[in-house]
């Protein structure tokens, strides 16, 4: 007997496309609200558009497969590719910056566990076509922006930000291969994750000395951009990714939001197309995965063979966030509502029931009808299960005085009225 979806599939009965359609539309009010435009792509692309680095997670997680032409395609793990590939097939044609946003269902062969499906929603935010950190600024805004209306404040939520240029620039001054770093990011990404010896391990792995491992350690002990700007100097190294740093900070805090967010050098995204600034969103408590993340992708377009522009964008899930809420009781009533249930006492009333019922509807009202007369008791549970506010009871006696029994459900209270009174003219 199949009882389930797949392993790590979603089925979404009536209340989850609710809680679904209340975030998805929170989600569109918050980006258009910041001048983003809706776009979409297929849930089915080239499998080509994700082969990239072997390392990344995300490649071996593919749901791939061949189709019957002898294709070789895969179900999106992500949305950056697709944006990348629909953006370079409108080339120069289309006005920089780019403002940009989309709720793509995703898919990623996930070993399951607390919030990580193999399906999942993924709000995406991304600025094309903008060098400055204002850009970084604007999309980590309209997430914290989207926290607020759902209620959560900066005591629950931490964005913690970091930049890959400024850790490559700590790396190499320490003494770390170019050629290595991105193998290393990699590792980082797993700190928090796994145990401190597996991500010594992870570090052997690679190829790293024990002394470059113990440099490496120190780096990621950096608790502030003054202590990396020491390290730097001490070396000799360059400090614009530094500056760099501290401007998305800055812009930051020109939308008031600087107390929501903290330097972390141990930010680096499990993604191997971020060049510069990058970020996550955690809940203060650490009890979940990230709620959120980004960064800075200044070479993706060009390596899939469109021209070099700067772009930043960040994913947002559906999974974690709503743990979030509902660890925090900020998940509002999904339960059913209507306004109406309209109940003909028996088969001779069904066509006036019909008319008021269509009635109703053309107002703008919602209303189910009982589908068969049953017992009126049975009837009015019916309506009460639907979530029908009112129930219209439409009788014989009352009908004979062109008037029908408005029951309201939450007191109980009946009383007849005209049927001129519900019915628009
Ligand atoms: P990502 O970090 O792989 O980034 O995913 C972004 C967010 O999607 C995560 O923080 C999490 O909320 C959610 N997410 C990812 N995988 C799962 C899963 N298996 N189950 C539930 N939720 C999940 C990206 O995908 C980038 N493409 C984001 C981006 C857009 N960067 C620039 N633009």
């Amino acid at each position: 007997m199949i009882s389930g979806p797949p392993r790590g599939m979603r089925d979404f009965y009536p209340e989850d496309v609710r809680l679904r359609n209340w975030l998805f539309g929170l989600w569109r009010e918050v980006s258009e609200s910041f001048g983003f435009q809706e776009y979409d792509g297929p849930v089915v692309e080239s499998e080509e558009l994700y082969i990239r680095k072997s390392g990344e997670e995300i490649v071996g997680q593919l749901y791939n497969f061949e189709d019957k032409g002898g294709r070789r395609l895969a179900l999106r793990p992500e949305m950056t590719p697709t944006l990348a590939r629909m953006i370079i097939a409108r080339g120069s044609s289309l006005p920089k910056p780019i403002k940009w946003f989309s709720i793509p269902q995703c898919f990623r062969y996930e070993r399951m566990s607390k919030g990580r499906r193999r399906e999942h929603y993924q709000w995406n935010l991304d600025i094309v076509g903008a060098e400055e950190p204002t850009a970084e600024a604007e999309v980590i805004a309209a997430a914290i922006e989207f926290l607020k209306r759902v209620g959560l404040t900066r005591d629950d939520v931490v964005v913690l930000l970091s930049n890959r240029r400024l850790l490559s620039a700590l790396l190499k001054s320490k003494g770390l291969p170019q050629e290595k770093f991105p193998d290393v990011c990699l590792v980082i990404d797993k700190k928090g994750k796994v145990s401190d010896a597996d991500l010594h391990a992870m570090l052997v792995d690679i190829g790293l000395s024990e002394a470059m491992i113990a440099n490496l350690f120190d780096v990621l002990r950096i608790e502030s951009l003054d202590d990396a700007e020491r390290v730097l100097k001490t070396a000799g190294a360059p400090l614009a990714p530094l500056d760099e740093t501290r401007k998305v900070l800055e812009c930051l805090s020109h939308f008031g939001l600087a107390q929501f967010c903290r330097f972390d050098i141990s930010i680096v995204r499990g993604l191997l197309y971020y060049t510069g600034p990058v970020f996550e969103f955690f809940d203060a408590d650490r009890k979940f995965r990230a709620i959120c993340g980004g960064g800075r992708y200044d070479n993706l377009l060009e390596s899939y063979g469109g021209e070099r522009v700067s772009a930043v964008g960040l994913g947002f899930g559906d999974v974690v966030v709503t743990e979030v809420l509902a660890d925090k009781g900020l998940l509002p009533d999904f339960s059913s509502g209507l306004d109406y249930a309209v109940i003909p006492f028996s088969e001779e009333q069904r066509k006036v029931a019909t008319e008021i019922a269509q009635s109703l509807r053309s107002q703008g009202r919602t209303v189910t009808m009982s589908l068969e007369t049953k017992k009126l008791r049975k009837s009015l549970s019916d309506a009460d299960r639907a979530g029908a506010a009112k129930v219209i009871i439409v009788a014989p006696d009352e009908l004979a005085a062109a008037k029908v029994v408005l029951r309201d459900m939450k007191s109980g209270e009946e009383r007849a009225i005209p049927i001129a009174d519900l019915c628009a003219p």
